[in-house]
Order: C-alpha cells, then sequence, then structure tokens
C-alpha cells in the first residue's frame, strides 16, 4: 500500500513539473513514506529522516519530507524529534505534497499539514509509466479494531471508493499497456459495506449481489486485463460469492494472502480478530475446495501479550493444517494507543525470537514442499522480461506470485502470458521451459 501511495506521490510531483531522480543523492525533494505498524518500521524512518537532515548542511536548498502513518501519528512533534524536516503529511492528504513541496522550496519548514484521519480521504489516481503490472487502492482505512493493530488510528475508518472511479482508473491503465492490477484495501472484502460504492439500480451480470464480487466481475471485464489480484484478505470475505466470482472468470489469479495471526482460539479472542481457528481453516478449505492448484500466503504474530508455550504451539498446527505457500511472521510489537497496549507485553525477547524462527523452519519445509508439488506442472506466466541476473534468461510471474524462470523463445514480448513446464525450485523461485 505504501509503495502505491509513493508512486502515486512521484507521478503527481512529475505532473507538477519535477523530475523523477535515478539515484537518492541526485534528489533534491527527497519524502520517505513511513509505516507504523511495528516499532522497528519507525525507528528506521527516523533514522533515515536524521540521514537526510543532515545532508541539508551541505546542500542547503534539499526538501525533506515525511508522509504515511508516522507522520499522521506523530503531527507536529516529528519536528522535535527531527528538527530540520520541511514538512510532514498525513495519510489523507496526499494530493496536498506538490503543494507542500512549493511552499518548502520558498523558504518555509516545519510544515505540518495533517488533518484528523476521518476526513473524507484525497485518493489520487496518478500512476508511473512502468511496467505491465500495477496497484489500485480501492479500500482506504480499516473498521476492524484488531487488538494489536496501529491502522486505524492513522488510516482512519474505512471508505470505499466508487465502483466507477476504479474501473475508470484500471480502464485507463489497461489503455497504457497495463496487464496486471492488485486491488488493495487493508480488509479488501469489506469493499462497499461501510459506504455505497455501486449507484442504486446498477445490476451484475452474473447475479452478484455483495459489493466486492460485483467488483471483481466489473473489472475482470476490462478489456487487456489478464491478471488480477487483491490483498488483504479476512476469513469473513471468503463467500460463497467471491468463490464463485474467483472460478467464474479466469484472470482473477488464484491465490490470496489471507493474515491468520494465531492459531490459538484464547488468543484470536485476545486479539479480536473475529474469527475462530475453524473458521479460518473452512474458509481456507472454501478457497482450495474449488480451485485446484489455489496459492494461500499469510501474515502470523508471535508473542502476542499472554501467548503461552501452548498457544504458539496452536499456530505451528495451524499453519500445517492451511498448508501455507508462504508465511511472513512478525514479532508483537506494542503500538501507542491499541487496546493490546494495555496489556503487559510478558512474552521476552528471546522467546518471541525463538517463536520467530521456529515458525520460520517450520515454513521452509512447507514452501518447498508446495514447491516441489508445481515441478511438473504447466505454469500460466506474465513475462516481465530479462531476469536480474542472467540476461540471457527470462522471468516472470505465476499466479501464485511465484518469480518463473526460462529461456524466452524468439519473438517473446514481455506483459504476454505463456506456458512454462516447471522442471526445478528454489526458494521463492521456480525454473522451467516455454511449451508452445
Ligand atoms: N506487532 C507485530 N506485527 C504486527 N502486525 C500488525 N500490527 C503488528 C504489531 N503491533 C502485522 C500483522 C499484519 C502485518 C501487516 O503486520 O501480521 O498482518
Ligand atoms: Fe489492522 Fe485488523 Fe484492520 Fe488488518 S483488519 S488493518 S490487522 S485492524
Amino acid at each position: 500500500m505504501n509503495v502505491r501511495d509513493s508512486e502515486a506521490v512521484e507521478a503527481l510531483l512529475v505532473a507538477n513539473g519535477h523530475m523523477s531522480a535515478a539515484r537518492e543523492d541526485d534528489a533534491d525533494i527527497v519524502i520517505v513514506n513511513s509505516c507504523s505498524v511495528r516499532g522497528k518500521a519507525e525507528d528506521k524512518a527516523l533514522g533515515k529522516l536524521g540521514l537526510l537532515c543532515a545532508t541539508k548542511r551541505d546542500r542547503p536548498g534539499r526538501v525533506v519530507g515525511l508522509m504515511g502513518c508516522m507522520a499522521q501519528r506523530l503531527g507536529a512533534d516529528i519536528f522535535r524529534k527531527i528538527p530540520k524536516l520541511d514538512f510532514s503529511v498525513g495519510t489523507r492528504q496526499c494530493g496536498a505534497i506538490p503543494r507542500l513541496v512549493a511552499r518548502a522550496i520558498s523558504g518555509e519548514t516545519n510544515i505540518c499539514e495533517i488533518a484528523s484521519p476521518d476526513t473524507p480521504p484525497d485518493v489520487p489516481d496518478a500512476h508511473g509509466e512502468s511496467g505491465f503490472s500495477a496497484f489500485v487502492t480501492i479500500l482506504l482505512g480499516c473498521n476492524r479494531r484488531c487488538a494489536y493493530c496501529i491502522v486505524p488510528d492513522v488510516r482512519g475508518p474505512e471508505f470505499s471508493r466508487p465502483a466507477t472511479e476504479v474501473v475508470a482508473e484500471i480502464t485507463e491503465l489497461a489503455r497504457h499497456g497495463i496487464r496486471e492490477v492488485t486491488l488493495l484495501g487493508q480488509s479488501v472484502m469489506r469493499y462497499g459495506i461501510a459506504n455505497a460504492a455501486w449507484a442504486d439500480g446498477t445490476v451484475s451480470p452474473n447475479g452478484f449481489t455483495e459489493p466486492f464480487p460485483r467488483l471483481l466481475e466489473a473489472v475482470a471485464a476490462i478489456p487487456g486485463i489478464i491478471r488480477i489480484r487483491f490483498t488483504s484478505g479476512h476469513p469473513s470475505g471468503c463467500t460463497e460469492e467471491l468463490v464463485r466470482a474467483m472460478r467464474l472468470f479466469p484472470n482473477i489469479c488464484r491465490h490470496l494472502h489471507l493474515p491468520v495471526q494465531s492459531g490459538s482460539d484464547r488468543i484470536l479472542n485476545r486479539m479480536r480478530r473475529g474469527y475462530t481457528r475453524a473458521d479460518y481453516l473452512a474458509a481456507a478449505h472454501r478457497l482450495r475446495g474449488g480451485m485446484p492448484g489455489f496459492a494461500l500466503t499469510t501474515d502470523v504474530i508471535v508473542g502476542f501479550p499472554g501467548e503461552t508455550v501452548e498457544d504458539f504451539e496452536h499456530t505451528r498446527t495451524l499453519m500445517d493444517e492451511a498448508d501455507f505457500d508462504n508465511a511472513f511472521i512478525f514479532k508483537y510489537s506494542p503500538r501507542p494507543g491499541t487496546p493490546a497496549a494495555a496489556m503487559k507485553d510478558d512474552v521476552p525477547g528471546e522467546e518471541k525470537m525463538r517463536r520467530n524462527q521456529v515458525l520460520l523452519a517450520d515454513q521452509d519445509v512447507r514452501g518447498e514442499a508446495a514447491n516441489q508439488r508445481l515441478v511438473g506442472t504447466v505454469q500460466e506466466v506474465l513475462v516481465e522480461g530479462p531476469s536480474l541476473r542472467n540476461e540471457e534468461r527470462w522471468a516472470g510471474r505465476s499466479p501464485g506470485n511465484k518469480i518463473v524462470i526460462f529461456d524466452p523463445p524468439a519473438g517473446l514480448q514481455p506483459g504476454t502470458v505463456v506456458g512454462v513446464h516447471i522442471t526445478r525450485t528454489a526458494p521463492q523461485t521456480l525454473y522451467g521451459e516455454c511449451v508452445p
């Protein structure tokens, strides 16, 4: 999501007469897009801002700005930590950045443009010019209140963009050569639930009634879009209608990132996730049931307050049962103002580290087995172009989002789909031969 916001801001600045710099050192304007989800991410952003502001000694005209969740969370306090910062802009005001840059260039400093996160968002629809794949934000903010999570505080309540706006943006992207879109939202299947996204009286050609499957149906019909992804999921959104849409439209990838966070009902309840282990597994089963080769990836937090060794072992067994293709494991990090911040952070750092490593080692074995199952299959690969390591071999991505390396047949064009017969694998990478 931050990658998408950064790209939109870059495109906005270019539209306002600025130029992209190839290297950070060359840039006269540097904006740090920050994340607040874990303390470590904020520490990194602060360190980076400190270094950037130090370069202003030799380059007095350089503009340094901050955007993203940390800007929203800290407000004007950021200028006490980073006195030389020129501007800080909130999560729902990215569109203001060109104006803030202009003010900073004319000598103003410590400009703070941060509104309450429930102000109506200013959603930039600008995109860069590169590649075949684009991110499209469809849902901002989040109305869930998972106990550990800072997102509702810094990104505000849910706001679904009107479906006509989303479809217009993707149609325009397709006209410029984009072949793959990833629809973004914190809890993406809640699209159109908190606020209406469809005009009254519009009907779905295939009889869908839920707003998110309807959006998928509309996007799937856009000429030139050969791949559709969406992230992140929540088990409550894995409805029969969603599965029907995913089965009906061949351009929807059979992959979902469905964060589970824990396999213990006691911890899920303390986390306020709104589902049980059984609910999660039922959702996974529904998705996999009708879609052979479906790829499921997840996020897990270890060391949430009160997580015992027994709770942790429940997470291990859940991960085996769900048989994830990939998993991101995070150590719990208390975030100020969240409900969990009031609970005792009682799992020692070393034990969090141990649980983290155990899950990573388990997942390595599972990921390797998942890759092995793909050997001998033919994967539909969206061709990106020459691989970074070896120009003679080309790279693309499978529907399950794995990198696939192959020898390109003569005349192969980036942005097309080829069948690749998989012959061997490495972690996160598949190798194979093109088939006609
Ligand atoms: N501590 C650790 N991990 C967190 N995540 C969100 N909040 C926290 C936190 N306070 C993780 C969740 C989420 C991912 C984006 O970050 O696993 O799915
Ligand atoms: Fe945070 Fe939960 Fe919303 Fe995800 S669903 S952004 S974890 S509050």
